[in-house]
């Protein structure tokens, strides 16, 4: 099957019909590479169309690292080959499609409109992939504004659950309201979209300073290294392999803190039930931001 009748089979083209596929979950997924993820996922492409959000993250973070379209059209071209050509099932055939378009999108470097599949595109998402260019701002103090005052009358206070793509937007909204400073102490950080929301912020002139764990550092698919080497963002790590520094939260402008048992992954963003608190207390912040300060020093 070449390229074209990829195309053409998008059109409405693949069997229905054919022996059950294996099962590939994303956390699998997510270690194999490149070249194995994409063969896989087309093998066992129901698995990647009913976990798309996953599977295209991964496919994103191999682009990131320096995957091109070129490179991921050869594999889907020799996996269809290899997996018997023309009859490929439907899924397959829509798999590869993603495929082809995600990677010939990434290409074009810099386009907002990131291309999302179909059952990706529900609002909240859709908002937090925006562009970054401010267009944060608005929602986020609409949202405060919302929120109704709390016994001392000018506390925010507000809890998050997840799986939820509600609260994954929260988060990126608080990280994007960041001013001054980020001061993120997060055991492991895979998430792209979190990394992006963390260089944005970078970019856009606030101090950013990470603590994490030295063991999650090693971790396939760590932001960290990536956002010290492409913002120049400084990290420190506890540097014990015995320990894990396994707190997990974040003070904005020394005034607000994110805290609660969420990693910054896909799987904990997509798969685990968490939960969060976010404040601006003023004594908690302090607190936060002392206890921040304390672990940069320490370690
Ligand atoms: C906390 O947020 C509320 C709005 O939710 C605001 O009225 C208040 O001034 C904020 N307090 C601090 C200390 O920033
Ligand atoms: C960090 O998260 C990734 C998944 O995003 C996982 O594979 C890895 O094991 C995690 N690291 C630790 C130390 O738990
Ligand atoms: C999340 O953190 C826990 C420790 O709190 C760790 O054991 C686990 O591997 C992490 N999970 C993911 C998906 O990163
Ligand atoms: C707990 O997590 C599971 C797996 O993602 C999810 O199906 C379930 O709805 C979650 N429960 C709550 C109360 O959010």
């Amino acid at each position: 099957m070449s390229l074209a009748d990829i195309f053409l089979a998008c059109l409405g083209g693949g069997s229905n019909a054919g022996p059950q596929a294996p099962y590939l979950s994303a956390q699998e997924a997510s270690q194999l590479p490149l070249d194995a993820f994409v063969h896989r996922s087309l093998e066992c492409a129901p698995s990647a169309l009913e976990q798309s959000r996953e599977f295209v993250d991964i496919l994103q973070g191999h682009l990131q690292r320096g995957a091109n379209s070129a490179q991921v059209a050869r594999i889907v071209s020799e996996s269809l080959a290899r997996m018997g050509g023309a009859g490929a099932s439907k899924a397959t055939v829509d798999w590869a499609c993603q495929l082809l378009m995600l990677a010939s999108q990434e290409k074009d470097g810099g386009n907002p409109e990131r291309y999302r599949p179909p059952q990706a595109a529900g609002g909240s998402y859709a908002q937090v992939t925006g562009s970054g260019n401010g267009g944060w701002e608005t929602p986020k103090q609409q949202q405060h504004q919302q929120q109704r005052p709390q016994s001392g009358g000018n506390v925010y206070i507000k809890s998050f659950f997840f799986p939820s793509e509600e609260s994954f937007s929260e988060l990126i909204n608080f990280l994007d309201s960041a001013k001054t400073s980020l001061d993120i102490c997060v055991f492991n950080i895979t998430d792209n979209d979190v990394a992006r929301a963390i260089g944005n912020a970078k970019k856009r002139g606030v101090n950013v300073r990470i603590v994490t764990d030295d063991e999650q550092l090693k971790c396939k698919g760590s932001d960290v290294e990536r956002l010290n080497e492409q913002f120049g963002i400084p990290f420190k790590t506890d540097n014990d392999p015995q320990k894990f520094m396994h707190s997990k939260f974040a003070v904005i402008d020394r005034r607000a803190v994110w805290a609660g048992s969420y990693n910054w992954t896909v799987g904990a963003r997509r798969s685990n039930n968490e939960s969060v608190i976010v404040t601006n207390d003023s004594r908690t912040a302090q607190a936060f931001s002392d206890e921040f300060e304390r672990l940069w020093g320490q370690f």
